[in-house]
């Protein structure tokens, strides 16, 4: 439809017409009705109301969503359609590993083709739009929605944001296998007080503008189509009725032109942050700051007729709304064909294809991080007599917190594929105890949570668990979080292992101390304990669909763990937040400085247990000191530096090979390092090979205290390693 047509719509349309479009509904509301409508009469919202919705979220289904579009379509007065929306985060039915997974691939494209084949089941499943991709800067391991973000590194996030939105919109908006892709939380989500889920935000304009914003402003830059507020504050203003952060800066400076969509029920809640006085100013302020779609507050739909008719908001402001809404509409192709790609014959295709398990397989192979591997533990050899232990051991739900249409019963467990790939091998199986401890109960999780057996069901595993190791040459153990632990409204204020399966660690390995941890988690963890009992641990996040096979083929050696962490683990929940781009202080410290007034703690390290970059593989390499092509620079001209690198061991094997950098003086303190680049390289034994990269002035920029984006003169640091670790550093000038 050409824009002539959209406005002539937009002015045909009735008041009431307009504040429907700018209304988001849950869909139980279209399916249900009944049972649904008593909270949203309590809301204010009539079943007129409903009629006149703009866009719905949480239905799914081809046959489902057309029997909506058609009924709803027919009635509606000017046959607008519906937008349907939901979170698609990690997959569809086929599920990837979680995003914070995804982050340590290291591998923007590798998610991309995820998001790609997330948005064709999806949109063969009848959706238009995904709440994806979740870009949040996460620097707290306590905050359950680290699980959701792609880790602690601006220039990571950035990578990940980008290749997300562009794998779910594809060539466009309207094709019959794509999705628009709403990138979130708008703005500093990541970052809550304490680690606590909804918490307050308080960063300064810097950090806020340097570290935070670049991830969004890069899905902004890939025509991400919608933007979702935050829960959060910034500035002590609530985001979502933030009128300088939504108009200022989204709009103006970041040059965001699509449709601003709030949170969850965020603008009704800017009340109980003690900002709105009520719903009606809450509407206003969100109106004003530029929200384009109310989600299920339902405060647009109650208050806004009102106000406009009282003349205490412009009815223009809607208007501007709602334009933005039908072009999206328009985008989409909805105009044209309001089912887009829904199609129940292609939906049953798609969903769970061979190609789309293959992929999961790979993108958590690709996940995978290895943590330690003394004596070369793994991979496992045929030869051993190898014993499977632990609650992950024939566990379905790999599929994380945020898999809304993910079914457990799809998952091939790591018992299952081990079975199928390793018929051969001698390994027995033993589940040992249950994931979490008989008396935990995770507040508000209702009946979702497994129970645990009697007492002697509970004694008769960890007897079987303690039997498989003794006669085991060597032991895997499977342990983890459960999945409700991590996601939304999921913080935690202990980073460790359920209780009972520290204490199953610490009875097998005392039996027989050849083990290895594989870990099944949505957030770094303490993992002191499990260090301490291990030889080897693999970091294995939530895997997804295929994540049992992929590990088996990870544990016997037929590919090896290539990821790398996102986010830095701690020693101790003590340390968090821990991040490896720190400002340094003035007062360093450098083990073993035995200096009382430095900057350190009396009674735990300042490192991170793991930290950022890390991750081993199944052989080693040797990296070269920094060598530059020149010591000196003008900001029109670059620096080549290079280091070689050699696999050093007996396999071929990949390392990611990472440079950082650090402003040595500067106007306002600059981080010890920050990544700027990196590289994988694959390398037969004994094989070597130069890793270059290219620093140009504008990897030096930053916000100076004047407040401009801009490099300043001044000796820089280049240091090039595995990991954020890294400390040997070559120096050059900028002129
Ligand atoms: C609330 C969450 O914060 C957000 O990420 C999600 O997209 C919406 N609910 C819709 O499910």
């Amino acid at each position: 439809m050409d824009h002539k047509k959209l406005e002539a719509l937009l002015h045909d349309m009735s008041l009431k017409e307009k504040i429907g479009q700018v209304f988001q509904i849950s869909g139980q509301l279209l399916v249900e009705d009944a049972a649904a409508m008593g909270p949203m009469q309590e809301m204010g919202v009539t079943k007129e109301d409903l009629a006149l919705a703009g866009t719905v979220l949480g239905v799914t289904g081809a046959e489902r969503i057309q029997n909506i579009q058609k009924e709803y379509m027919e009635q509606h007065p000017h046959h607008i359609p519906l937008i349907f929306m939901l979170d698609v985060i990690n997959g569809y039915r086929t599920v990837y590993p979680i995003p914070l997974a995804q982050g340590a691939s290291f591998q923007p494209e590798l998610s991309k083709e995820c998001a790609r084949m997330a948005a064709r089941e999806a949109a063969a499943a009848g959706l238009h739009v995904t709440f994806s991709p979740m870009t949040d800067l996460v620097r707290d391991a306590r905050w359950g929605r680290v699980m959701e973000s792609t880790g602690e590194d601006v220039y990571l996030n950035g990578l990940f944001a980008k290749a997300m939105t562009q794998g779910y919109q594809g060539d466009g908006l309207a094709g019959a296998e794509t999705l628009g892709a709403c990138v979130k939380h708008f703005a500093g989500y990541g970052a809550p007080d304490a680690g606590r889920d909804y918490n307050t935000v308080q960063l300064t304009e810097r950090t806020f503008r340097e570290y935070y914003l670049p991830a969004y402003q890069a899905a902004v830059d890939a025509k991400v189509a919608l933007v979702m507020t935050s829960f959060n504050t910034v500035n002590d203003i609530p985001a979502t009725v933030n009128k300088t952060l939504m108009r200022d800066i989204l709009r103006k400076e970041m040059g965001f032109d699509g449709v601003l969509i709030s949170d969850f029920g965020a603008i009704g809640e800017t009340i109980a942050h003690g900002l709105s006085s009520d719903r009606a100013d809450a509407a206003r302020r969100a109106l004003e700051a530029g929200v384009d779609i109310d989600m299920m507050s339902g405060a647009y739909p109650e208050k806004l007729e009102q106000l406009i008719r009282e003349g205490q908001v412009k009815e223009e402001l809607l208007d501007e709304a709602v334009m933005r809404i039908l072009e999206l509409k328009n985008k989409l192709g909805l105009f044209e064909n309001p089912y887009k790609g829904a199609d129940a014959e292609k939906e049953e295709q798609v969903i769970l294809c061979p190609e789309n398990r293959a992929l999961a397989r790979k993108a958590a192979e690709q996940s995978f991080v290895l943590l330690k591997n003394d004596g070369d533990f793994l991979p496992l050899k045929k030869e051993e007599k190898i014993a499977f232990i632990g609650p992950y051991v024939n566990r379905k739900q790999l599929l994380g917190g945020w898999s809304f249409l993910g079914d457990a019963a799809d998952t091939v467990t790591v018992e299952e594929a081990a079975r199928e790939m390793a018929s051969d091998w001698s390994i027995t199986f033993a589940q040992g105890c249950q994931v979490l401890d008989p008396e935990t109960r995770l507040v508000g999780f209702g009946n979702d949570q497994e129970t645990c057996g009697s007492p002697d069901d509970q004694q008769a595993l960890w007897e079987e668990a303690c039997d498989a190791a003794r006669e085991a040459d060597k032991v895997v153990l499977f342990l983890g979080e459960h999945f409700l632990q991590t996601g939304e409204a999921a913080s935690r204020g202990v980073l460790e292992l359920p209780q009972v399966q520290q204490r199953l660690l610490e009875e097998i390995s005392s039996i027989n101390p050849q083990v290895a941890v594989v870990l099944f988690n949505g957030r770094p963890l303490d993992l002191r304990l499990v260090n301490e009992h291990s030889q080897a641990i693999l970091e294995a996040w939530m895997p997804g669909t295929e994540g049992g096979p992929a590990l088996v083929r990870v544990l016997t050696g037929g590919s090896e763990p290539v990821g790398r962490l996102p986010m830095s683990f701690p020693y101790c929940v003590g340390q968090v937040p821990v991040h490896y781009d720190e400002f340094p202080t003035g007062r360093p410290y450098h083990e073993p400085d035995q200096n009382r007034f430095l900057s350190k703690y009396l009674d735990i390290p300042n490192r991170p247990l793991y930290p950022f970059g890390y991750g081993l593989g199944y052989t080693a390499f040797a990296v070269s000191k920094v060598r530059l092509d020149k010591q000196e620079m003008t900001a029109d001209e670059t620096i080549t530096a290079s280091v070689t690198v050699q696999n050093v061991g007996h396999r071929t094997g990949t390392d990611v090979i990472q440079l950082y950098l650090h402003d040595v003086s500067a106007s306002v303190v600059r981080p010890v390092k920050q990544l700027k680049g990196y590289q994988r390289v694959t390398l037969e034994p004994g094989q070597e090979t130069q890793v270059s990269f290219e620093i140009s002035e504008e990897m030096l920029r930053f916000y100076t205290a004047d407040g401009t984006w801009a490099s300043e003169p001044g000796v820089f640091e280049v240091m090039i390693g595995e990991s954020s670790a890294v400390e040997q550093k070559a120096e050059f000038l900028l002129r």
